[in-house]
C-alpha cells in the first residue's frame, strides 16, 4: 500500500498530508481520550457480535480481544502514547491495535464507522456520569436529612425578599432542599432511561448489508435496546443536552443552597458555623473565615449554563446526519460534568460538617414581628374579624410595637385594645415563635410534627 498521507485510516485517496493547523483543529484525542475505557468497550462488544455473526473469525476475534486489553492496560498504566496526526480515541486505540496484533485488527472497523462509535462511546461516557452524579446527589440529600433530623423543632425566621416573613423550623428549610435534590435526581433517571438505546451497528449513517445482531451489543454494554432509527442514532446528541440541561438545573439549586451558607455564616447572620475543613483564611485579615467553598458552588452554574448554551448552540440548524460540528459536544460536557460533581461533593461536605446555632436562629426567629400573621389569624378565628380588616388591625399594632421600639409579644395588652377591645390576653398564646411553628400543621407546613412526617418519609426513600 502506498501512502503519502500521514493518515494510514483515511489516507487512500489523498497525495498529501495535512497541513500543520488542519491537524489541529481537526484533532480531538486532547479530549476524547477520556472516552478511551468506554471507546474499548464498545470496541469489544462489536468484536465478539462480529465473530459469534460469522463476520470475522474467532480466531481474529481473540487477538482483537486480546490486543484492545493490552491497550486497555497502556492506557491506565500511563504508558499509551496518544497521537495528534491519528485525530480521536477511535483511530488512536485502532492504530495501536494494528501495531500489537497486525492484519485482523483491520477487520474490527467492519460494519462499523467512527459515527456510531462515537455516538455510542459519549452515551457510555454520560452514562456513566449521570450514575456518578445520582450517587452524589443522594449523599447530598444525606446530608441535609441529618441536619434536618437534628434540629427538626429549632425555630428560625422564614424569609421572602429576605425579609423576616414567618417563623419556620430549621428541619423544615433543610427539607426543602431535600425536596428540590430529589426532583434533580429523578431528572437524571429520566433522562438515563431516555438515551439507554443502543448506536452501535448503525455504521456510518444508514446501517450495514453486514448480518450484525445489534439487540447483542446494545445488550453487552449494558442497554435496554438498540436505536431504532439509523440517522437519527448517529446525528443525535439530545442525550447530552439532557444531561446538561439537568445539571443546569441542579447547579442552580446547589447555588441558592450556597447563597444561604454564605448570608448564614455571615458575622451578621451567625445561623450557621462551617467547619475549618471547608473554609478558608484571609492572607491580610487575620480574624476572617472566609466561605470560598459556598462562593464558588455559588458561580458553578455559570458554567454549566455556558455548557448547555454552548452545546445547544452547535446542534442548532444541523442537517442530519452526522457533522464534524459534532466533535464540539464533548469539550463542555466534560468541563460542565467535572464542576459538577465538585459543586454537589463540596456541598455534601460543607453541609455534612457545618453546625446550626440553634439560640441565634431562634434569636432571628422572634425579631422582625415574624408572628404578625400569627395575629392576624387569632383576630379572624377568635373575633370573627374579616381577614382584610385583621390584616389592617394586625398592621396597626405593628407600628406601635415599632415605635416602641418592641416585638410584638411585648406589646402592652391595653395597646392592643385600644386598637381593638376584643383583643384578650389569650392572644399571647399565638405571639411565640414555637406556638406559631406548631400551629402550621396543614400537610407539608413547618410544624415540627410534620417536618417529622416528611424526615421519615425520606429517612425510607434514602436508604
Ligand atoms: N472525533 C469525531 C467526533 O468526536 C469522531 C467521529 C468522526 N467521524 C467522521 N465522520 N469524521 O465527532
Amino acid at each position: 500500500m502506498t501512502d503519502n498521507s500521514s493518515n494510514t485510516m483515511w489516507g487512500g485517496r489523498f497525495a498529501a498530508g495535512p497541513d500543520a493547523i488542519m491537524e489541529a483543529i481537526n484533532a480531538s484525542i486532547g479530549f476524547d481520550k477520556r472516552m478511551a475505557t468506554q471507546d474499548i468497550a464498545g470496541s469489544r462488544a462489536h468484536a465478539a457480535m462480529l465473530a459469534a455473526q460469522g463476520i470475522i473469525t474467532t480466531k481474529d476475534a481473540e487477538a482483537i480481544r486480546e490486543g484492545l486489553l493490552t491497550i486497555l492496560s497502556e492506557i491506565e498504566t500511563g504508558k499509551f502514547e496518544f497521537k495528534t496526526a491519528l485525530e480521536d480515541i477511535h483511530m488512536n486505540v485502532e492504530a495501536r491495535l494494528k501495531e500489537l496484533i497486525g492484519e485482523p485488527a483491520g477487520r474490527l472497523h467492519t460494519a462499523r464507522s467512527r459515527n456510531d462509535q462515537v455516538a455510542t462511546d459519549f452515551r457510555l461516557w454520560v452514562r456513566d456520569q449521570i450514575d456518578t452524579v445520582i450517587a452524589g446527589l443522594v449523599a447530598l440529600q444525606k446530608a441535609l436529612l441529618g441536619q434536618a433530623d437534628a434540629g427538626a423543632d429549632w425555630v428560625m425566621p422564614g424569609f421572602t425578599h429576605l425579609q423576616t416573613a414567618q417563623p419556620v423550623t430549621w428541619g423544615h428549610h433543610m427539607l426543602a432542599y431535600v425536596e428540590m435534590l430529589g426532583r434533580d435526581v429523578s431528572r437524571f433517571r429520566d433522562a438515563r432511561a431516555r438515551m439507554n438505546e443502543c448506536p452501535l451497528g448503525t455504521a456510518a449513517l444508514a446501517g450495514t448489508s453486514f448480518p450484525i445482531d445489534r439487540e447483542a451489543t446494545a445488550r453487552s454494554l449494558g442497554f435496554d435496546r438498540p436505536a431504532a432509527n439509523s440517522l437519527d442514532a448517529v446525528a443525535d446528541r439530545d442525550f447530552a443536552l439532557e444531561f446538561l440541561s439537568a445539571a443546569s438545573i441542579s447547579a442552580m439549586h446547589l447555588s441558592r443552597l450556597a447563597e444561604e451558607l454564605v448570608i448564614w455564616s455571615s458575622a451578621q447572620f451567625r445561623f450557621v458555623t462551617l467547619s475549618d475543613r471547608f473554609s478558608t483564611g484571609s492572607s491580610i485579615m487575620p480574624q476572617k473565615k472566609n466561605p470560598d467553598a459556598a462562593e464558588l458552588i455559588r458561580a458553578k452554574i455559570g458554567r454549566i449554563l455556558g455548557a448547555t448554551v454552548g452545546l445547544f448552540t452547535v446542534m442548532k440548524g444541523l442537517p442530519l446526519t452526522y457533522s464534524k460540528d459534532m466533535q464540539e459536544d464533548k469539550e463542555q460536557v466534560f468541563d460542565a460534568a467535572d464542576n459538577f460533581m465538585l459543586a454537589i461533593a463540596a456541598m455534601e461536605g460543607m453541609v455534612r460538617d457545618m453546625t446550626a446555632n440553634r439560640e441565634a436562629l431562634r434569636a432571628a426567629a422572634g425579631s422582625g414581628f415574624s408572628t404578625a400573621t400569627d395575629l392576624a389569624d387569632w383576630l379572624v378565628r377568635k373575633l370573627g374579624l374579616p381577614f382584610r380588616e385583621a390584616h389592617h388591625v394586625t398592621g396597626v399594632l405593628v407600628a406601635k410595637a415599632e415605635a416602641q421600639g418592641c416585638d410584638l409579644p411585648e406589646l402592652p395588652l391595653a395597646d392592643m385594645q385600644a386598637e381593638h377591645g376584643g383583643i384578650t390576653d389569650a392572644v399571647f398564646e399565638v405571639l411565640g415563635v414555637d406556638n406559631s411553628v406548631a400551629s402550621r400543621t396543614s400537610y407539608g407546613g413547618t410544624a415540627p410534627q410534620q417536618v417529622r412526617a416528611q424526615i421519615a418519609r425520606w429517612k425510607e426513600i434514602l436508604t
